[in-house]
């Protein structure tokens, strides 16, 4: 059997990390094994695209480029460790991937959502993540959140507007495809959000293992 593909998404501060291990503690459980991997990255090559596209003292970067370089470290990343993975039988739990370019990209700074579907077929093929979790939060309160952490990379620079876009698009993906994409919210307590994100994952676990290879 082959692996199933889950993807975690969200604006920034959104408590990605916390509730990535949430998902792999459900998935330990579960006796399901699983690698663990993020975009951009993921790989020696897609990690130094990250540095460049994440460098917040880069001169400023074409709007194209940025969305080459994210499919660039994508075929990458798909060709030497999710696609192998998959293979494998193993179930790949990323942090972002391609909906994060139709957000940042394509809601945030308005390229052609047409390209983008383009470039994600020549890039990906008919391979799409089997469920993806998007975590919903305020971007006033997620920026707060990372300011917090510290020095703010490339994205995390831009203005309110752009992450308010980023949001209205992810929550526009998860309507147009809810049977592939769950929302959560992530504005609860961590244990409110953790609570649900389980029973969201138990409730499709079983049509999870039953897709047809
Ligand atoms: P993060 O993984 O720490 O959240 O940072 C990755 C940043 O890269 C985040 O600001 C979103 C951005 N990004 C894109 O703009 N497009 C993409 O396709 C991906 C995967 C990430």
């Amino acid at each position: 059997m082959k692996g199933r593909f889950i993807t975690v998404e969200g604006v920034e501060g959104v408590g990605k990390s916390t509730n990535i291990s949430n998902i792999e503690a459900f998935l330990l459980e579960h006796n399901i094994s699983y690698i663990k991997t993020r975009e951009p990255g993921g790989t020696e090559i897609a990690e130094r695209i990250r540095d460049l596209l994440l460098d917040p003292d880069a001169e400023s970067m074409a709007e194209l480029t940025e969305l080459l370089l994210v499919f660039a470290a994508r075929a990458e990343h798909l060709e030497k460790v999710i696609l192998p993975a998959i293979a494998k039988g193993q179930w790949v739990l990323c942090d972002r991937f391609t909906d994060a370019t139709f957000a940042y990209q394509g809601g945030g700074r308005g390229l052609s959502i047409d390209v983008i579907e383009i470039l994600q077929n020549l890039v990906q093929g008919t391979l799409r993540p089997d469920l993806t979790i998007i975590l919903d939060l305020d971007p006033e309160v997620g920026l707060q959140r990372a300011r917090a952490r510290g020095e703010l990379d490339r994205f995390e620079n831009e203005a309110m507007d752009f992450f308010l876009k980023v949001r209205a698009s992810y929550l526009e993906i998860a309507a147009r495809d809810s049977t592939r994409c769950l929302v959560i919210d992530a504005g609860q307590s961590l244990e409110q959000v953790r609570s649900d994100l389980r029973a969201a994952l138990s409730d499709r676990l079983n049509a999870l293992l039953g897709l047809g290879d």
